[in-house]
């Protein structure tokens, strides 16, 4: 994305403060353990705002009456740090390529916030983090607060990612280009591995290919960590020891997405280990898949989450009833929650820069944000019906069926992103066939 961009999104933020001073920090390297390291991603705010991936970087906006600023901390190049962990852009370089004011080397970020707060009632920062930096500016506005030539500092805190997160609802083109490179990759990578599933393949040798194909055509990791869950695994929601044997006539429920230009997908596809559906197992499919597909035809502008999920739990509660799942009537067991037992979670979650996008679900007056073009989401219906259920008819017993798209609500009402990664049952199982 190019630098326009980026700075037309920290003037719509800088539109959206109060007189104050913001302060947003990069993500710092995580220990893994001992002295090794995490990959380095960034944080998604910062990230929305810059496009800078490195650490140790601090963005800083400024707002008074009669101006905006916006200033940029970055590493200072160190060629002996260059010489382990690679080259740093630096700060002549970061002046070229940001359309920032200035400048500094994150060295002096305590010394430039000194005369930044020395003017200013209010400082925004990530109240909710951790980071240490933002517990260094609550020591400095103290420090200030008690140095009597300081007439004003900063004595109200608050919280800048609730305005990033509010900007992050809807998408822009450019952001939807990129969701739609990391669905052209996680797409190659279901098919991919409908093709090589078989029984007796061990569930992390199936997390592979889905990994390889994501670094081969070069996204930049997972969205979050795969599921892989053959057969009865399918009933733990977050299955992600991925360390079972496939088996033959059992399904696989594979939860994937990679991360593309720090955009995610996030793909839930549920396939025959084998390549053919058991009569049981198609039954179920076909009510989930049926339930999705009339929930997604159902999302446009004005239309709300909450209206999706009611309409998901009903029409579940329909097919589980149908299919001896549930007795009695869909109403009773609806105000029971007796379906909750095996659908228990949400019908899905906004997308973005995070998987699970943290923007708003409802307004400052608690009122629920209704769907409006640009906003993504997914939707996710799913059923789980665990081996050890009695109460299950049996060969239903040690199935669990999730179904999952990425949709982008349109001016008329909505595309699904992930419309072409296979679903029906004719065209996994064509697929899965094709070894
Ligand atoms: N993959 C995480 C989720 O579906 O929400
Ligand atoms: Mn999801
Ligand atoms: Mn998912």
């Amino acid at each position: 994305m190019n630098e326009s961009l980026y700075k037309k999104r920290r003037e719509t933020l800088l539109e959206k403060m109060q007189e104050g001073v913001a302060v947003l920090t990069n993500a710092r390297l995580q220990t893994r353990s001992n002295d090794t390291e995490y990959p380095y991603r960034p944080n998604s705010d910062f990230y929305y705002l810059t496009g800078f991936k490195e650490d140790n970087s601090i963005l800083v906006l400024i707002k008074t009456a009669d101006e905006t600023k916006c200033l940029l901390f970055v590493q200072k190049k160190v060629p002996e740090m260059e010489l382990w962990t690679g080259k740093r852009l630096g700060v002549d370089a970061a002046k070229e390529r940001f359309k920032v004011d200035e400048v500094f080397i994150s060295e002096d970020f305590e010394k430039e916030m000194k005369v930044l707060m020395a003017e200013q009632h209010l400082l925004y920062y990530d109240l909710f983090s951790d980071d240490v930096l933002y517990k260094q500016l609550r020591a400095l506005a103290k420090e200030m607060l008690h140095t009597r030539t300081v007439i004003v500092s900063p004595r109200s805190f608050s919280d800048i990612t609730k305005l990033t997160q509010e900007m992050r609802l809807i998408k822009s083109r450019e952001e939807i280009v990129q969701i739609k490179k990391a669905l052209a990759i996680t797409q190659k990578a279901h098919h991919h591995a409908m093709k090589v599933c078989k029984p007796e393949l061990d569930e992390f040798v199936l997390q592979a290919e889905y990994e390889y194909i994501f670094k081969k055509e070069g996204a930049y990791s997972d969205a979050y960590t795969t599921i892989i869950a053959g057969g009865n695994n399918a009933n733990t929601l977050h299955y992600i020891n991925n360390d079972a044997k496939l088996k033959a006539g059992d399904l696989v429920l594979v939860d994937a997405g990679c991360e593309y230009g720090f955009y995610a997908s996030d793909i839930t596809r549920t396939y025959p280990v084998s390549g053919t559906f058991t009569q049981a197992q198609k039954e179920l499919y076909e009510m989930v898949l049926d339930v999705q597909l009339k929930i997604i035809k159902a999302i446009k502008p004005k239309g709300s989450k909450k209206a999706l999920q009611a309409l998901s739990e009903r029409l579940l509660t329909e097919g589980m009833v149908k299919l001896g799942i549930l007795e009695g009537h869909v109403k009773t067991l609806m105000d029971e929650k007796s379906h909750k037992k095996y659908y228990p979670h949400g019908i899905g979650h906004w997308m973005g820069i995070d998987v699970h996008d943290p923007c708003p679900y409802s307004d400052d007056n608690g009122d629920e944000i209704l769907f409006a073009e640009g906003m993504v989401l997914t939707i996710e219906p799913g059923i789980y019906l665990p081996e050890e259920d009695e109460a299950l008819p049996e060969k239903y017993r040690g199935i669990g069926i999730r179904i999952e798209d990425d949709i982008l609500v349109t001016k008329e009402g909505c595309e699904n992103l992930s419309g072409s990664i296979v679903k029906s049952v004719a065209e996994i199982e064509a697929i899965c066939k094709n070894k």
